[in-house]
């Protein structure tokens, strides 16, 4: 539930449609407790489920979370196997909550890559939600930006080859549709926590007119008044698109 005093101050008409969150962290706040990693991981799900009420009360569209990306396969065997274990169980856990409030599941990345019974978990869910429709909650898994943008050009080069397009009709919604976020609006706003300034390989071609919002808070003490925050910062902002301020102010 959100502070009612918080939400009044957010304006419902100019609520991003799309928000995308880099949850990162979680091994500094671990570190910090004198934890291994994995304990930081485990609360980083109190901050899954906060983030994943809190946009679905607002009546945000599309939640994309970045949950593992293709370098994280690069970590220590040990931590890759607890994420797995974590995720699956999640998902599991978190099913019932999805259908009581609406949520659908998606994903994005390369899913053949996971361990199959996180593929099975995740099939299942898909598709037991795919007819909820109060907000796509869409989890970034084995996932990185140019992997997307590569496949992409791989499918476009087929059609090319198999005579179905010309280079010349190669345009920005051609691109975008051979993308594995193309059923969805580009995120409005992307959240990165623990204070790091950089994109990590995330939606690199999505954010291209995304605000963005970083904040030194560690994912597992992201909570309800950190999401509202970012939401009034990016309420503060004048997004341009190209034109000058007079413009949009009187369009
Ligand atoms: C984010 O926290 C979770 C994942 C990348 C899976 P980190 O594990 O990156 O935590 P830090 O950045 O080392 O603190
Ligand atoms: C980005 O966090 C990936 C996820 C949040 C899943 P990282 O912790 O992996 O990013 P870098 O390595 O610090 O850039
Ligand atoms: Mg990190």
């Amino acid at each position: 539930m959100i502070d009612s005093q918080l939400k009044a101050q957010i304006d419902p008409a100019r609520l991003p449609e799309h928000v995308a969150i880099i949850m990162d962290g979680n091994g500094r706040w671990a570190k910090q407790q004198g934890h291994l990693r994995v304990f930081g991981h485990k609360h980083g799900v109190r901050a899954v489920r906060s983030a994943i009420e809190t946009a679905a009360e607002l009546g945000i569209g599309y939640l994309t979370l970045y949950a593992f990306s293709t370098e994280n396969w690069n970590r220590p065997q040990l931590e890759i196997n607890a994420l797995m274990e974590l995720l699956v169980n999640t998902i599991e856990k978190e099913t019932p909550t999805f259908m009581l409030n609406g949520i659908r599941l998606q994903t994005i990345g390369n899913t053949s890559q996971l361990p199959s019974n996180c593929q099975k978990t995740l099939e299942e869910t898909v598709e037991k939600t795919k007819g909820n429709n109060r907000m796509t909650l869409i989890l970034a898994l084995s996932y990185s930006g140019r992997w997307d943008i590569i496949e992409a050009v791989r499918k476009i080069g087929q059609r090319v080859q198999q005579g179905e397009l010309s280079p010349q009709d190669i345009d920005e919604s051609v691109l975008n549709s051979a993308l594995n976020t193309s059923a969805y609006p580009n995120p409005d706003l992307l959240i990165r926590t623990s204070g790091e300034q950089r994109i990590s390989n995330f939606l690199l071609w999505e954010i291209a007119y995304s605000e963005i919002h970083f904040t030194p808070v560690l994912w597992p003490d992201f909570g309800v008044e950190d999401f509202c925050n970012a939401l009034l910062d990016f309420q503060s902002r004048e997004r341009r698109f190209g034109k000058t301020g007079e413009q949009i102010q009187t369009p």
